[in-house]
């Protein structure tokens, strides 16, 4: 069984194996857990047989005006089950207050998005790659 949760309580690093697939410089597990622990919003899908995450979403936001969707990701061994669209459904409802919630995709992506009444927009970004696995907290990386 899958269950969703909106906390990281009882969630160690070794909960967290098998995310950022293709990344060059992924973020260790451990930065994985802080990544998750300083977002605004996180949902979070946890098989209950292993007590592992098997999807994330995270969120940044104001809580008043605005909110940035940065990551979503399924593992691989659990893709197509409707865990994305779950993840994005329960933190696009707990967003629903909010003037603008956005996030950046690649156009392959849109018409899972626009499925929640998000439409395509133009986007600028930085992306420093030297800082991939994540910025400050080096004495955590072990
Ligand atoms: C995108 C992702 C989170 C979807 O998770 P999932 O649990 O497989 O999603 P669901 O089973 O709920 O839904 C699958 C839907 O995602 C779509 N999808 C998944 N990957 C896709 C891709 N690369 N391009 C286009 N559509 C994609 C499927 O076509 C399917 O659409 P449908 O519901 O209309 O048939 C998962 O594929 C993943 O982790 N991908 C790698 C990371 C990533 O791309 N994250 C999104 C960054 S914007």
């Amino acid at each position: 069984m899958i269950r969703y949760t909106d906390s990281t309580e009882g969630i160690g690093p070794g909960n967290l194996a098998g995310f950022f697939v293709g990344w060059p410089n992924p973020p260790s597990q451990e930065t994985h857990l802080r990544i998750l622990e300083a977002s605004g919003e996180i949902v979070l899908a946890i098989d209950d047989e292993t007590g592992n995450v098997v999807g994330f979403v995270t969120a940044v936001t104001d809580g008043i005006l605005s909110a940035y969707i940065p990551l979503l990701e399924v593992l691989p061994s659990h893709q197509g089950r409707g865990i994305g669209h779950e993840l994005v459904r329960r933190l696009l409802d707990v967003l629903g207050s909010l003037y603008m919630v956005d996030l950046a995709c690649d156009p392959e992506m849109g018409s899972f998005y626009g499925g929640f009444g998000m439409r395509p927009a133009h986007a600028m970004v930085i992306r420093r790659y030297d800082r991939q696995s994540g910025a400050g907290g080096e004495e955590h990386e072990g």
